[in-house]
């Protein structure tokens, strides 16, 4: 079977760098189009460089990254710092990167490859706010026939908020934008909280990362030992969850997750409850099914599967 083409949408974040990195190692079953960096964790300055200093990890500087939003698409933007650190890769000490971005804005590289690629070849991989692939929707109606799938990391139903009591982050921050993706009529496949939270970076799998030895698999554990201080500290746990990698693992092994075609709205009118996603997971309502919405993930086959991937790198 060939490779599956995607557009990484991303705002990295040490666990988007995972995420990448992950999709990088993997090349028969993932041939990464291109990165296309967005505001979110950290401003866009620093997700696009952080996006070509991933790239140069995985020695894969041929890969383009182009610079996409910088802000969502009606409200001030909400970062991550006190989570991803000033930089958003703090961690390990990585060198600046030498590839430049590519030409173009990421919301014109989203619709042109989207035009120029067969109908339901590409998939689009958001793992931050959803602002770049709303921008590229709203500017090209045509391109969502198009999509082959969307599986994104946002939202959470059993683990309700992160960044609010009920907003996971990167809905929270564009909750207008994501609205626009789950009534795009694209087919969709979410990964929530519900299913990262169960995906914990505790020490054992930490060192089997810093046991690969090579500097990414070093670096992956600087970077995850950094990352972890927030969900520890709020929820206890034994260690990070690592969101965005899980796009990746449901991309090359669907069947390490769980999950039921529900519907999923979005709360954009709300103060108390902005960004939630409403997963109808019960069926109580008559609302149409638009989304894949995942609930649960066989973590230890997940860091089987990363940790071999990653050293491959
Ligand atoms: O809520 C977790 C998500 O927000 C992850 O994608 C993380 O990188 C941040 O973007
Ligand atoms: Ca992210």
């Amino acid at each position: 079977m060939s490779a599956r083409k995607i557009i990484i949408d991303t705002d990295p974040g040490q666990d988007d760098a995972v995420a990448i990195l992950l999709a990088l190692a993997s090349p028969d079953e993932i041939e990464v189009l291109g990165l296309t960096a967005v505001a979110g964790n950290v401003p866009l300055a620093l997700t696009h460089k952080n996006a070509r200093i991933i790239c140069e990890l995985a020695g894969r500087a041929d890969v383009p990254v182009y610079a996409g939003c910088d802000a969502p698409m009606s409200r001030p933007l909400v970062t991550a710092e006190h989570v991803h650190g000033k930089t958003g890769l703090d961690g390990p000490d990585l060198p600046d990167p030498v590839m430049g971005l590519a030409d173009g804005h990421a919301v014109d590289y989203i619709i042109e490859t989207l035009r120029a690629q067969d109908a339901g070849t590409v998939t689009l991989c958001p793992l931050g706010p959803l602002t770049n692939i709303a921008m590229a929707f709203q500017k090209a109606p045509d391109i969502v026939a198009k999509v082959q799938e969307i599986v994104l990391m946002g939202g959470a139903y059993f683990e309700v908020g992160n960044i609010t009591p009920t907003a996971e982050f990167n809905i929270y921050v564009d909750p207008e934008a994501a609205e626009i993706v789950f009534k795009s009529g694209a087919p969709i496949t979410v990964v929530p909280l519900d299913v990262t939270h169960k995906a914990l970076v505790t020490p054992a799998r930490n060192a089997a990362f810093r046991a690969i030895g090579t500097p990414v698999g070093i670096a992956v554990g600087k970077m995850t030992d950094f990352f972890e201080r927030f969900d520890k500290e709020k929820y206890a746990s034994p260690g990070a969850p690592l969101h965005d990698p899980c796009v990746t693992a449901y991309l090359i092994q669907p069947d390490l997750f769980t999950g039921r075609h529900i519907n999923v709205e979005i709360e954009t009118r709300s103060d108390l409850t902005l960004g939630m996603t409403v997963a109808d997971w019960w069926g109580v309502t008559d609302r149409t099914p638009n989304a894949m919405f995942l609930g649960d993930v066989d973590a230890d086959g997940f860091f089987a599967l990363l940790t071999e991937r990653l050293a491959r790198l």
